[in-house]
C-alpha cells in the first residue's frame, strides 16, 4: 500500500540544480523506499493544507559524540589550548560506560531532534565505549575508535599495539560501520598510522582524520615529522589517503597538499561553525572546488557549537556567500548548494550516496517535515535562506523519518 506524505518538497539534485515541487508529494513504499516524488500541480487544489516543506534528511560526515557535553565552551581558545583544557578531560570520561551510555543516548535524541539522519562520528580511545556507542546507534552511520598513541595524556593514551589491536578488532565485529580513526597526526605514530591505513584496507573501511586545522597545529607536525613535505604528506606517506578517507578542515592546505587529496580521491570534511569559534581560518573553497576535491558540511561537535545541520548551512553561507543573508548568485556558494553539502554531498561521502541524501526512486526514504510556510512563488533559495537565517532550529524538525519509520 504505502504512504503519501504531502508538502512542498526540495529535492537536491547537485550544486546547482535542486527540484521544487509546490504542491508535491512523496510516495513511501511498505519497504521504506521512495517510490515516487512530484507535484500534483492544480490537482492539489484544496487538497491539501497547511504549511509543510520535506527535504532529505541531513547528512554531518563529522562530528565527536563524547564532546557534546562541552560543545560551544571555549574562553577564546585556539584547537590545540581548547583540546589540552576541554576536551582531553572529557573524552576521559568515556572510561565509564555509565557515562558513555547517558551522553550516547542524549547525543542521538539529539541529532534527530535536529534532522541529522546519518553521520560520521568520532568516539575515544576506549574500546568497550565505542561498541556501546555503535550499539546505541539508532540512525545511519559510521563510528570510530579515536586512536591516540603518541603526545596525549595519561589518562586517554595507548599503546601502539593496543592502539591497533582495537581497531582491527573493531572492524572485525563492525564492518565498515566502524570508522579507523586515527585523531590527527600529532597524537599518533607514524607506525601506528602505517598500520591503521593497512587495517582499513584489508577490512575494506573508511578513514577519517583531522588536517591542517590550525596554524599552531602545522607547525607541531612539521617538528614531528621533518621528513615530510607536508602535514599531508604524512598521511600520503602512512597510505591513509584515499577514495575512502575523509579529512576534516583542510583549512591552510597549499596547493600541493591539494594535488595530492586530489589524485587519491581523499574526501573533506567542511566545518565553518567549528573554523569559525577555535578561529581556525577559512577554508579555501573556490580552490577546493577548482581542485574538484570532494567535500560535504559537518559540525564538527564539541568545537563546533551546535548540533544542527542548518547552523552550519547559516554559517556556510556567511562566510563564503556575498554577506547579503548569504543569497549571492555564485555558482558555489549559494542556498541551495548549502542544501546540496548538508545532504547528497554528505551522504555521496560517507558512501551511502546510494541510499540517502535526496529522493531519488529505490532510495531509503530519510526525510523531515519541516514546519515552515512556503508562499507561492517563492523560489528554493529563497526558502532555504529563510530556513538557515530565520528558523528555530530546536523547533522546525516536525517530523523525522528513517527509512519511512518516524523517529521522533
Ligand atoms: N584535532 C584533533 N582532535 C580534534 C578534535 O577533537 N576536534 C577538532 N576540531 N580538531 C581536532
Ligand atoms: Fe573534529
Amino acid at each position: 500500500m504505502g504512504k503519501r506524505y504531502r508538502g512542498a518538497i526540495l529535492n537536491p539534485i547537485n550544486r546547482n540544480d535542486i527540484e521544487f515541487f509546490q504542491s508535491g508529494f512523496l510516495d513511501v513504499d511498505d519497504n521504506g523506499r521512495i517510490e515516487a516524488v512530484g507535484d500534483l500541480g492544480d490537482a492539489a487544489e484544496g487538497d491539501f493544507e497547511g504549511n509543510l516543506l520535506i527535504i532529505p534528511a541531513f547528512v554531518d560526515i563529522h562530528t565527536h559524540l563524547p564532546q557534546f557535553d562541552v560543545r560551544g565552551t571555549f574562553s577564546g581558545n585556539e584547537l590545540l589550548p581548547w583540546l589540552k583544557d576541554y576536551i582531553w578531560p572529557e573524552e576521559a570520561k568515556c572510561a565509564d560506560l555509565g557515562h558513555v551510555k547517558d551522553i550516547a543516548e542524549r547525543f542521538y535524541r539529539d541529532l534527530i531532534k535536529h534532522g541529522t539522519l546519518t553521520a560520521g562520528i568520532y568516539g575515544t580511545i576506549h574500546e568497550s565505549a565505542v561498541c556501546e556507542m555503535i550499539d546505541l546507534m539508532p540512525i545511519r552511520g559510521r563510528l570510530g575508535k579515536v586512536i591516540m598513541d603518541a603526545n596525549s595524556p595519561e589518562n586517554l593514551s595507548e599503546t601502539t599495539e593496543e592502539s591497533l589491536e582495537i581497531t582491527e578488532r573493531l572492524c572485525k565485529k563492525y564492518g565498515d560501520k566502524h570508522v579507523v580513526t586515527p585523531r590527527f597526526a600529532p597524537s599518533c605514530s607514524f607506525e601506528s598510522m602505517k598500520k591503521a591505513a593497512e587495517i582499513a584496507h584489508k577490512y575494506d573501511c573508511f578513514i577519517q582524520t583531522h588536517l591542517s586545522e590550525n596554524k599552531d597545529e602545522i607547525a607541531w607536525v612539521k617538528e614531528l615529522f621533518p621528513d615530510a613535505k607536508n602535514y599531508t604528506d604524512v598521511y600520503y606517506k602512512a597510505g591513509l589517503l584515499g577514495p575512502k578517507t575523509i579529512v576534516g578542515h583542510a583549512v591552510h592546505c597549499d596547493d600541493d597538499e591539494l594535488e595530492t587529496l586530489k589524485k587519491t580521491g581523499t574526501k573533506i570534511a567542511h566545518c565553518p561553525t567549528s573554523n569559525e569559534a577555535l578561529k581556525s581560518g577559512t577554508m579555501p573553497l573556490d580552490k577546493i572546488i577548482k581542485f574538484g576535491i570532494p567535500f560535504a558540511l559537518a559540525t564538527d561537535v564539541g568545537a563546533g557549537p551546535k548540533t544542527s545541520m542548518l547552523d552550519v548551512m547559516r554559517c556556510f553561507l556567511n562566510v563564503h556567500g556575498s554577506g547579503h543573508n548569504g543569497l549571492r548568485n555564485s555558482p558555489n556558494v549559494s542556498p541551495v548548494s548549502a542544501l546540496y553539502y548538508a545532504t547528497l554531498a554528505g551522504a555521496e561521502v560517507l558512501g551511502y550516496g546510494d541510499e540517502t541524501g535526496n529522493f531519488k526512486k529505490g532510495k531509503s526514504a530519510d526525510f523531515l517535515v519541516l514546519d515552515i510556510k512556503v508562499v507561492s512563488g517563492e523560489k528554493p533559495d529563497e526558502i532555504i535562506r529563510k530556513l538557515t537565517h530565520e528558523s528555530d532550529y530546536d523547533s522546525i524538525v516536525k517530523e523525522a523519518y528513517l527509512g519511512g519509520r518516524k523517529l521522533n
